[in-house]
């Protein structure tokens, strides 16, 4: 039985006071919940995140690292930075990350094979943009975008691997994926990591991501291969998130 997580993605929002009273309120209110709560705050507000959600049931997630173990990468932050102050995940090719910075498959191989190697979690986000699926490729931009970044990792590494179908349509515009167009692409998705192997298939958790709210959650969530959610604009909003934590079960 794969674990359900409900990831808030908090991209380029909340200052450091805005941060501290949003962890206070998910906190306060958050619901018993079965699903592993996670929130990505921005790199300025991560080690007060993590201080003040100290022994609580949230964990704290980072949006991006560096490649390299150290060095001149003005303005990057490396996966020792973020282990150092209690990360223990991260998050890797968010789509944004692809459009407005350039990242590409490869980089965000050598990203992925660095997280691993320092044994941190990543929760790796592809998907297809709209042109590609009114070409009906999205299946076949969504395999390349796997086995570029991902396929050529040894089977141990996938433990360390949750996987973020985000549709670039539906990120952001209020544009959902339908519960049954995204669980097509789960299923495709799970069927070609099981090319790959069959038990890694069984046990990784593929998340749905692009505007999932607290009134499409459940449907989401209540597929057979989506195995929760990341979550941007309604993560920002406490009653919003943490009716989603509780649609997750
Ligand atoms: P959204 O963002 O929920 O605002 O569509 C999702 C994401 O970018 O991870």
């Amino acid at each position: 039985m794969r674990k359900i997580i409900v990831a808030g993605n908090w991209k380029m929002n909340k200052t450091a006071s805005e941060t501290r009273v949003l962890l206070e309120e998910l906190q306060a209110q958050l619901p018993a919940t079965t699903a592993g709560v996670m929130v990505a705050p921005t790199f300025v507000n991560l080690a007060g995140a993590v201080e003040q959600l100290g022994g609580s049931a949230i964990e704290v997630v980072a949006q991006n690292m560096h490649f390299a173990d150290s060095g001149a990468y003005t303005g990057e932050i490396s996966a020792d930075m973020l282990a150092d102050i209690g990360i223990k995940t991260v998050i890797l090719g968010h789509s944004e990350r692809r459009a407005y910075f350039g990242e590409d498959d490869a980089l965000l191989s050598k990203k992925v094979g660095k997280a691993i190697e320092k044994g941190m979690k990543v929760i790796f986000c592809f998907g297809e943009e709209l042109a590609d699926r009114y070409d009906k490729k999205h299946f076949e931009v969504v395999e390349k975008q796997l086995k570029n970044a991902l396929f050529d990792l040894p089977e141990t590494a996938w433990q360390q691997i949750i996987l973020a179908y985000e549709p670039v349509w539906a990120i952001g515009t209020g544009e959902t994926a339908s519960p049954e167009q995204a669980q097509e692409v789960h299923a495709f998705i799970r069927s070609r990591v099981a090319g790959h192997s069959a038990e890694v298939a069984d046990g990784v958790q593929i998340l749905y991501g692009g505007s999932m709210k607290p009134d499409n959650a459940k449907e989401l969530i209540a597929k057979p291969d989506i195995d929760g959610g990341l979550i941007g604009g309604a993560s920002l909003k406490a009653e919003d998130f943490l009716a989603i934590c509780r649609a997750a079960g």
